[in-house]
């Protein structure tokens, strides 16, 4: 029976290949490319990128000539907003971030992994920017030239490039990018890619396992849960009455959004670093002052139940709260923030597997064995 501890348990912890742009450390977080992802926070996205791309940071002409290659493919690609036009306007924006993807595949595919990977880092902000515009009924400005990546992002939404909006948009994209090999999101681009079904299909199915609430849509379920606190509790800044609101959730069996994670067993550094940028902007916010209470008080209370392995917010704690304060998007577009920034990590990694692991080789096939548990008919 050892043999098979591993059945129906999510392959929690069970190493099944190589990851070469981040890890996560239980204790230490996030790391990519061997950085601390605090050292690489308040980077420009485009730094980052080229470090998960490359393995190391780039000179100010690589920068540049990356900055320049991003921006000619993202300008190729304006078609993309006449497709997103006529999607059903009421439908989900993740649901629309699939088609958009599979629409800008007509426009970007050339069926070489890297090119295809930096195309759909280029497009991806235009695609999420062209469904906000889409469903809230906004002119969409196409992306210019002479914009970084998030500048771009934050004048195709239609919003005033505010230092610290494009500051903050910037952190958030960063901290999104990449975490391991063994997320639900790239795990599952990287078995659809094993089938050497292209990236722009791979991303879509990726994009599809992050649309769950167990994964990139926590973060909008936490915004959520954060709100209605601020609804329930008389005074949001009194610690002792957000430690009884969480103990009472807790005893009535009602779930406490924004805690634990499957490999941390400390606050998550981009939550840390979430923290840090609230405190210096967003103090006057009161979703943002609960959120930092929660903090405080659902920890000290969560601590004390044994069975919790990690009683520490994760990055969906406070990630909404200021999504909100910069004014970014309404909280129905969270998880399409999300996904705009990791499918850069899974479109990396996808470009390993299928053109470095191995000896260049590629992994093969994911094809895992199933016991049978079902009937016998005899
Ligand atoms: C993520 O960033 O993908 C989430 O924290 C989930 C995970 O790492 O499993």
């Amino acid at each position: 029976m050892s043999e098979n501890v591993n059945l129906e348990t999510g392959l929690r912890g069970v190493p099944v290949g190589y990851c070469n742009t981040s890890f996560v450390d239980p204790q230490e977080g996030l790391h990519y490319k061997g950085y601390p992802i605090s050292e690489l926070a308040y980077k420009e996205p485009e730094e980052v990128i080229y470090l998960l791309l490359h393995g190391s940071l780039p000179s100010d002409h690589q920068l540049k000539a990356f900055r320049q290659n991003l921006s000619s493919k993202m300008n190729l690609n304006s078609k993309i907003h006449e497709n997103i036009k006529n999607f059903p306007p009421n439908l989900d924006p993740m649901d629309k971030l699939l088609m958009g993807i599979m629409s800008a595949s007509a426009y970007c595919k050339t069926g070489d992994w890297y090119e295809d990977a930096i195309s759909l880092i280029a497009v991806i902000p235009e695609i999420v920017a062209s469904i906000y515009c889409q469903s809230e009924g906004i002119l969409f400005r196409l992306p210019e030239k002479n914009l970084d990546y998030m500048e771009n992002f934050i004048h195709m939404l239609g919003k005033e490039k505010k230092e610290e909006t494009v500051f903050f948009m910037k952190a958030f994209n960063i901290l999104h990018m990449d975490h391991g090999g063994g997320n639900l999101s790239t795990f599952v681009g990287k078995a659809i890619a094993s089938g050497h079904a292209d990236i722009f299909q791979s991303i879509c199915g990726s994009m599809a396992a992050l649309a769950g609430p167990l994964h990139g849509k926590a973060n909008r379920e936490c915004f959520h849960f954060i709100k209605k606190t601020a609804e329930e509790i008389e005074n949001i800044d009194d610690e002792e009455q957000v430690y009884q609101y969480v103990k009472g959730l807790f005893e009535k069996g009602k779930k406490v959004y924004g805690f634990g994670h499957a490999v941390l067993r400390v606050e998550d550094p981009r939550a840390t670093i979430q923290y840090k940028i609230g405190e210096k902007y967003a103090m006057k916010d009161e979703y943002f002052r609960l959120a930092k209470q929660l903090r405080t008080a659902g920890t000290r209370y969560l601590s004390q139940i044994e069975k919790i392995s990690n009683p520490y917010p994760n990055v969906d704690a406070v990630s909404g709260t200021l999504l909100n304060f910069f004014d970014i998007m309404d909280e129905r577009y969270y998880t399409s923030l999300f996904a705009m920034s990791r499918c850069i990590g899974v479109a990396i990694q996808i470009v390993y597997e299928r053109t470095e692991a191995k000896n260049g080789k590629g992994t093969p096939i994911i094809r895992p064995k199933y016991l049978y548990n079902g009937p016998t008919q005899n």
